[in-house]
């Protein structure tokens, strides 16, 4: 198999020819859209470090959405910003607040449109961690209870998949319990299993004003430099009964994606975080890179790893330049 009777470069001669034995081609589908609710009414702020994306209160998410809809993206990831935050992240259950209302809202509007909700404290508490603390410490089982009522206020509202996002031990066994113990046995559950304590989340938390007031998150979430941690999470949060796993971030992390598909052949959904989509824009806004390029090589490489449902910031782009024929 070797030159001159082997050429590769045959394959690659034309357009036609390519395109037909093209393996890997990232679908309208596959995108999971990440949008931010904010309490109060007509408000919509611009995130500085996310241009294009904003902080919407329900009225106004709903205004984007219906472009959401239109363009033909399947989904929708919800986070909240609250009113009001306290030490335990009580309003992250409120039925009235952002996530909620929000949900409501919008598969009352659009039945069809999966609406997949992030559960995690972060945004609720006053601390900005994901957890309960004690002492300076994150308490694990405390927490679970929490998440719990967040998960069933989230069920309780209309939501089609809990997305569990805090990292706690023994917490997607303890929301699967919650949900149906409460009749809410056929609610998915996608879970962030192998999350890693990322510098790429930083203009996340400007967005979800979720920064941790002290410390880092890394006695929760994973290090970086660990790849068989990753495989024992995803095992543990299978066992406990996640429907889909996720691996966060995506392209630092495209090794796990692969490893996770391989080991389990489980649904697996990968997140094209805020720094990712950042860096990508900074560039771009200076003219270093062709966005379009970057972004089609970038989740293209993320479903090529394994991955099979996209969280991308990209989605709405994406989605015009499918329409537009301008995506392979
Ligand atoms: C909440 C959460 C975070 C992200 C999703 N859910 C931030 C964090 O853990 O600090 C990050 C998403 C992104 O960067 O786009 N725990």
């Amino acid at each position: 198999m070797a030159y001159p009777v082997t050429r590769p470069r045959r394959m690659r001669g034309s357009e036609t020819l390519r395109k037909m034995f093209s393996e890997t081609r990232v679908r309208l589908d596959n995108l999971i859209y990440p949008m931010f609710v904010i309490h109060g009414r007509e408000t919509r702020n611009p995130v500085s470090s996310m241009p294009g994306v904003y902080q919407l209160s329900v009225d106004q998410l709903m205004v984007d959405a219906a472009e959401v809809v239109s363009l033909g993206i399947p989904s929708l990831l919800l986070f909240g910003i609250p009113a009001y935050k306290d030490s335990c992240g009580s309003s992250g259950w409120d039925q009235d607040g952002p996530v909620q209302t929000a949900v409501k809202a919008l598969k009352d509007r659009w039945p069809h449109l999966l609406v997949v909700t992030d559960v995690c404290l972060c945004e609720y508490t006053d601390h900005g961690h994901c957890g309960v603390i004690k002492d300076g410490q994150v308490l694990n089982d405390p927490t679970l209870e929490l998440l719990g009522r967040m998960s069933l206020s989230h069920a309780e509202a209309g939501a089609d998949i809990i997305a569990p996002s805090d990292m706690m031990d023994g917490r997607v066994g303890h929301i699967r319990k919650a949900l149906d113990d409460n009749g809410f046995e056929r609610m998915p559950i996608l879970a962030y299993s192998a999350k890693y304590a990322s510098g790429f989340y930083g203009p996340f938390r400007e967005a979800a004003e979720s920064a941790p007031q002290f410390g880092d998150r890394r006695s929760y979430q994973m290090s970086p430099t660990n790849s068989d941690e990753a495989i024992r999470e995803v095992a543990l949060d299978l066992e406990e009964g996640a429907d889909m796993v996720m691996v966060k971030p995506a392209l630092p992390y495209l090794d796990i994606i692969r490893r996770v598909k391989e080991i389990f052949g489980c649904p697996l959904a990968a997140y094209n975080v805020s720094g990712e989509y950042s860096m990508v824009k900074a560039a771009a806004e200076r003219g270093w890179i062709d966005e379009k390029r970057v972004v089609w090589e970038t989740l293209t490489s993320i479903k090529r790893a394994g991955a099979d449902a996209l969280i991308t910031y990209f989605a709405p782009e994406v989605a015009r330049w499918i329409r537009d024929g301008e995506w392979e």
